[in-house]
């Protein structure tokens, strides 16, 4: 997905913009460029394929500007070629612009512009955007300001329907930029005599941890030593700076090989990051849950008649484990809908409906979609993501973190142990205020999310079991995954992870319901992954298990029952826990079976082909 890097300041701008797009390379592009003012000129250097390859064109080479603009692309509109790359200029070459999101009106202004004289160099929708900024600057008769400059901006951005994050300099400006932002990140990092503008905070996080984050409809004139803040009506505003805890070596790789293996290895301390205060505990006893943020009453809660879980891939399917937590608990009836089709769908939401917004990044364009479209039922809305400031959180009536730190591979994990140990709390403390569940149930449960985080850490420490098991199993082309309640929730997650990064075709099925079709496809030789980690259904899905091995499959089996190992071909034992929250830990080793598998065949396990983390268009 695209991102966005900028710099005004005294130093020479092109390497901080190359190291900040390198910071996002993660998010997963095609092609890649900058602009820079450059002796009262504006030059562009830009081309499909990798960051890197910016620092070896002689222009980089040349450049000197100390105020630049930066983009990633991921190709939406047109090809991946240098013409469609970004930066943009309009026909005069006055204006260069990065853009981020889409302008469903493009076309439509296209030909306006066209019959205008206008001409169009690429396929894109960005590329209207620097000549509408050209077009409503000339035709303002005032001398060459700031303010018309911003005005200029400001009107080209009202024709716009669609999304923007952008970043505009102008030669006749040299020493600013102005940016702007609808429905797509952005955010200001303030410096001494310089400052910083991204889409994602990890690109400049390593500059500073002092952060504006720009709203819907907002715009800002950026110089070395000022930013201005407007509205849409170009009223001056004030905005509160924000300071960001995250580590920036929290978002290099820290001595592991890949971002992907740091971050499973990060999950005991990312649930302890975000649950240990939602559990407080005075004199040795659990006092109740801790969500002050939230603030609901028995009254409110009471009158809820059900719950939306509303999410896209991975953090869908933490959304799962909640209904099952959630129902179990509050008994309260709890559907979870996947984003894109929830929103296209009618759903059936009132006042009385409370739609919990699941997304790490908070930038979902379908998990956005939704909310919206729940707000305008009058639903409350409450948003679980792990980036503050996020567009998720900015329309939520509500929203709670987890406190992950940022996740750079394009395959979740960290992100969804911690969603599931969040909505866990989140499920107790609903519990509590209803009285739905007897307080020892309660605290039993409280007492073993407190105990993941070093569960967590004994199965980390048996990663070479899983990986002999990825070296037998790599080379194969079909997998299943079974179970039944909790351990079918972690089936598919399991399935997707080994999709994403391994390129292997897998099917996650409950177990129960093999034998109504899939079970046809099972032969000598298929693996086939069963969790076991319920008591009360562990030996509904050992016969199931039994079925396979009959017909001559190859199984793993993740388990914390006692099982005879004899029957399997491998059997990974992890620690014993509550079933709500057995997820939380029975998906470490489906984590590190797809990583291993992806690296046994030399995959790029952090960026996946045709994958995006951030997946910021419909
Ligand atoms: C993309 C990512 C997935 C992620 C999904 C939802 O498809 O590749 O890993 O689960 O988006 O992202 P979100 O940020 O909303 O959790």
């Amino acid at each position: 997905m695209c991102g966005i890097v900028g710099y005004v300041g005294e130093k020479k701008a092109s390497p901080i913009l190359i190291n900040g797009l390198q910071k996002l390379e993660y998010r997963g592009y095609d092609s890649a460029g900058i602009a820079t003012i450059e002796n009262g000129k504006l030059s562009i250097v830009k081309n499909k394929g990798r960051v890197s390859n910016l620092n070896s064109m002689p222009e980089t080479e040349k450049s000197m500007g100390t105020v630049g603009i930066a983009h990633t692309r991921w190709a939406t509109h047109g090809i991946p070629s240098k013409e469609n790359s970004h930066p943009h200029y309009d026909n005069s070459n006055t204006f260069a612009v990065v853009h981020n999101g889409i302008i469903e009106n493009y076309n439509e202004i296209r030909e306006f512009l066209k019959s205008k004289g206008y001409v169009f160099y690429s396929q894109t929708d960005t590329e209207t955007i620097p000549n509408l900024i050209h077009y409503y600057y000339t035709l303002d008769n005032d001398n060459d300001s700031e303010e018309k400059f911003l005005k200029a901006v400001n009107s080209a951005t009202k024709d716009f329907i669609g999304s923007y994050a952008i970043e505009v300099i102008s030669y006749l400006f040299p020493d600013i930029t102005i940016v702007a932002r609808k429905d797509s990140p952005l955010v200001i990092g303030s410096g001494i005599n310089e400052n910083y503008i991204a889409s994602d905070i990890p690109a400049i996080l390593g500059y500073t941890n002092k952060f504006y984050l720009l709203d819907n409809n907002e715009y800002a004139i950026i110089s070395k030593d000022t930013i201005n803040f407007y509205d849409i009506s170009l009223n001056n505003i004030k905005k509160e700076i924000e300071i960001i805890d995250w580590d920036s070596t929290a978002a290099d790789k820290n001595g592991f090989d890949t971002y992907m293996l740091k971050e499973i290895n990060e999950q005991p301390t990312a649930i302890r990051e975000t649950i240990y205060s939602r559990i407080p505990m005075k004199n040795n006893k659990f006092e109740k849950c801790n969500f002050q943020d939230l603030g609901f009453t028995k009254e409110y809660l009471s009158k809820i008649s059900s719950i939306y879980i509303i999410a896209c891939g991975t953090a869908m399917h933490a959304g799962l484990c909640a209904k099952t937590m959630i129902e179990k608990l509050c008994r309260i009836p709890v559907t979870v809908d996947i984003a894109s089709e929830f929103r296209y769908r009618d759903p059936i939401i009132s006042e009385k409906t409370l739609c919990i917004f699941v997304s790490q990044s908070g930038e979902t364009a379908d998990t956005i979609a939704a909310l919206k479209l729940a707000k305008s039922h009058k639903a409350t809305t409450l948003a679980i993501t792990n980036v503050i400031g996020s567009s998720v959180t900015r329309e939520a009536d509500y929203s709670i973190y987890t406190h992950a730190g940022p996740e750079i591979a394009v395959a979740s994990t960290k992100a969804y142990t911690s969603q599931v140990a969040l909505l866990a709390c989140t499920a107790i403390y609903f519990a509590e205020i209803l009285e739905t569940s007897d307080t020892n149930t309660l605290d039993t449960l409280k007492n073993d999310l407190l105990h993941l985080s070093e569960k967590i850490e004994e199965i980390l420490s048996r990663s070479n079991e899983i990986k002999e098991f990825a070296d037998k199993v790599y080379e194969q082309t079909d997998m299943f995954f079974i179970g039944r309640g909790s351990d079918y929730n972690v089936a598919l997650e399991g399935s997707l992870k080994l999709k994403e990064i391994s390129y292997i075709h897998s099917e996650a099925y409950a177990a129960g319901e093999l034998k109504h079709g899939p079970i046809a496809l099972i032969e000598d030789g298929i693996t086939v992954i069963g969790i076991l980690t319920d008591k009360d259904l562990a030996p509904k899905t050992v016969s199931n298990i039994q079925e396979v091995i009959t017909r001559g499959a190859n199984t793993l089996i993740v388990t914390n029952q006692e099982l005879s190992t004899d029957n399997y071909d491998s059997v990974i034992k992890i620690p014993d826990t509550n079933s709500l929250i057995s997820p939380i830990l029975s998906v470490v080793p489906l984590q590190l079976l797809s990583y291993y598998i992806s690296m046994n065949k030399n995959l790029d396990v952090d960026k996946p082909r045709n994958l995006a983390k951030s997946v910021t268009v419909e």
